[in-house]
């Protein structure tokens, strides 16, 4: 019986608040039509419809290895893949449903090529499988709040057996946590309405779950979704309590604290455009500088970033997703020490920029100059060890200008007589401090 403890959650945490920076990809049949993974629901799409995008997908261009040298290379340390999503198909080879990539012209388990691929390039295995599933026949239709088949009178549920469901899904998680070795991090999506926690057999699932993965990450959408955050932030863990919180398409303004104001692990996934699945039309891409400071904002509040992608259905990651990839992955070769093993800072956010904090050890980042020597808040001149531009390791001097004379409590930096940054993004300083020593 899995019980909660402290400990061996923070043991079991360690890479994860660690590692701060992941890649989320949406891929399956909705990559087709193109409109996102919500395509059957929003349009209300009966699954005879539907279907012809399992005929016809073939991931002719699947090469998961791709994906993962993009996501290590952008400097992420983990991927999370959708397994299944809410249409109910299955990337993976279930011996519990035809609905699944073996069966398609792809003729493959596609997860099994995804985990060996993130594996050899050193990254933590990640699996997303929805709750939700608008395939199979037992799961409510008509009436239900989201089921593509909602307002169809004649999909009744009379002959619906919620049970026969139950003992699906979680049969399908056993494979997931049986057949692939060793899963990292698993990602259940959602509860809504009634549809939550013992409705979804969760302390079985769950007590399932951690007895094949015992040190399996899990989030907290067996409890919620991205409203909402879970009997862990009350501080009344259920067996099935998720390990971190999951803001959706939003970062919280101070980051999260539990109801006895104890900061909590979490992480916010955020689309690099407007959608999840693969949507042709959407060029509304996040700028890269944009969401290097959004990973910087993450951290410096304590949490990680899962940052979307979403493959066409050939199995492409978007090109202009890639560009944006190697943009954060440039910054990242020279700063990750400012976000790996960081989190928040306990001294104020400055007027400047944001601070991640290691140790004894103070990032600041620097989105805009200021005139003259800039300030470190927080910090006293006598408790610097030393300064560091962290793009090249370059030494800044503690300034010793007159100008601030006035502010002999503070400790001012001197960059140098150049009033334009050498990085417009995002210009980090290591500042080393004897605060671990004091
Ligand atoms: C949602 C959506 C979904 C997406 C997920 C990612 O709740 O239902 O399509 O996969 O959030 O966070």
């Amino acid at each position: 019986m899995y019980q909660f403890d402290r400990e061996s959650y923070q043991r079991r945490m360690t890479w994860y608040t660690h590692d701060r920076f992941g890649m989320f990809i949406h891929w399956g049949l909705y990559s087709i039509p193109a409109r996102g993974e919500w395509v059957r629901s929003t349009e209300q799409m009966p699954e005879s419809e539907y279907v012809k995008f399992f005929e016809e997908f073939d991931a002719a261009d699947y090469d998961p290895k791709s994906w993962a040298r993009a996501a290590k290379e952008a400097g992420m340390k983990y991927v999370v893949l959708t397994a299944k999503h809410h249409d109910g198909f299955c990337l993976f080879d279930s011996q519990y449903t035809d609905w699944k990539a073996t069966n398609t012209k792809a003729g493959r388990d596609l997860i099994r090529e995804y985990v060996d691929a993130v594996r050899a390039e050193g990254l933590r295995v990640g699996l997303y499988y929805s709750l939700l599933d608008w395939h199979h026949p037992d799961y409510p239709h008509f009436g239900d709040r989201i089921h593509p088949d909602r307002n169809r009178p004649e999909c009744g549920n009379e002959n619906r057996v919620w049970e026969r469901y139950l003992e699906y899904f979680h049969n399908q998680v056993r494979e997931l946590c049986t057949n692939y070795g060793r899963i990292d991090l698993l990602w259940f999506d959602f509860s809504y309405d009634d549809m939550r926690g013992e409705k979804w057999g969760a302390t079985k699932l769950m007590n399932m779950v951690r007895e094949l993965q015992p040190d399996v990450i899990i989030d907290n959408r067996l409890e919620v979704s991205g409203e909402g955050r879970g009997s862990l932030a009350e501080c009344r863990p259920t067996p099935y309590h998720g390990d971190f919180v999951s803001p959706e398409q939003m970062i919280p303004p101070e980051g999260i604290l539990d109801v006895e104001g104890n900061p909590m692990v979490w992480e916010a996934c955020v689309t690099m455009n407007g959608h999840w699945g693969f949507c042709g039309t959407d060029r509304l891409f996040k700028p890269a500088p944009m969401l290097i400071k959004k990973l910087v904002e993450c951290v410096s509040k304590g949490g990680n970033l899962l940052l979307n992608v979403g493959p066409d259905a050939r199995g492409n990651i978007p090109e202009e997703s890639m560009a944006i990839l190697g943009e954060i992955g440039r910054w990242m070769k020279k700063n990750h020490e400012s976000i790996y093993g960081c989190g928040r800072a306990d001294v104020e956010k400055p007027e400047f920029g944001r601070i991640t904090q290691n140790g004894d050890t103070y990032y600041f980042h620097i989105y805009e100059n200021t005139i003259g020597p800039i300030p470190l808040p927080g910090l006293r001149p006598e408790e610097i060890v030393s300064i560091r531009a962290l793009e090249n390791g370059y030494e800044i001097p503690v300034s010793t200008s007159w100008v601030h004379s006035d502010y002999p409590e503070l400790c001012f930096a001197d960059l140098g007589e150049d009033p334009v940054l050498p990085d417009p993004v995002d210009y980090v300083l290591a500042v080393r401090t004897k605060r671990g020593n004091c």
